[in-house]
């Protein structure tokens, strides 16, 4: 008992030093404009991580990922999958605003990957949920559409890691919502499977 609070407790104490790394970091001109260093949210270990591509305006106010109108019908799809805050981790490609909510370039996607893959570590997630094109595309280092890889499981290393629509992109063309609704499906099947979540009782 004694020796899994210590656990707990390094656990803590080594995923603050990482945000606090996070929050001192002037790699890229990201730096130069946010308010905020956007990290994570959820659990600071968790089955799943779910990757987006970086923060938006009420995000960069925040301080916290998915806050905005993406933030809520994500939130609104992992409750209905009875995916709960301490089953995931929530983060992006980069932890800056890009301005006017562009994606992020090339080299500052390159530029916050050590910290990415730093986070992905002390997480130690099975299942990855990649969250539109741009998230796909620097995580896999795959120039394909996301249009055709969604939905499909790419099994890695031990990871199962699947891309899915953007909240947003979503909420622009509501038609691909059942998509999204499917995949979030998909990563509820896949962590019982894993017996990383119990099982659904529908
Ligand atoms: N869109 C993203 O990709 N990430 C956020 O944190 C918010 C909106």
């Amino acid at each position: 008992m004694t020796q899994d609070f210590d656990h707990d407790e390094d656990a803590r104490e080594g995923f603050q030093h990482f945000v606090s790394v996070c929050q001192r970091c002037r790699a890229c001109d990201l730096a130069a404009n946010r308010q905020n260093v956007v990290v994570w949210r959820g659990n600071i270990k968790a089955p799943l991580m779910i990757i987006g591509e970086g923060p938006g305006a009420e995000e960069d106010e925040q301080g916290i990922p998915f806050v905005g109108r993406s933030g809520q019908l994500l939130d609104q799809l992992l409750t209905a999958w009875e995916i709960r805050e301490d089953d995931f981790h929530i983060c992006n490609i980069v932890k800056c605003r890009p301005p006017g909510n562009r994606a992020p370039k090339p080299e500052e996607a390159e530029k916050c990957r050590p910290l990415l893959t730093r986070q992905f570590n002390l997480v130690r997630p099975r299942v990855i949920l990649l969250m539109g094109g741009t998230a796909y595309k620097y995580f896999t280092h795959d120039d394909t559409g996301i249009t055709k890889v969604r939905g499909r499981w790419i099994q890695k290393a031990g990871y199962w890691i699947l891309p899915t629509f953007h909240p947003a992109y979503v909420l622009r063309d509501p038609r691909r919502k059942n998509d999204l609704w499917q995949d979030i499906a998909a990563v509820r099947r896949k962590l019982s499977e894993l017996k990383l979540l119990p099982e659904l009782i529908t």
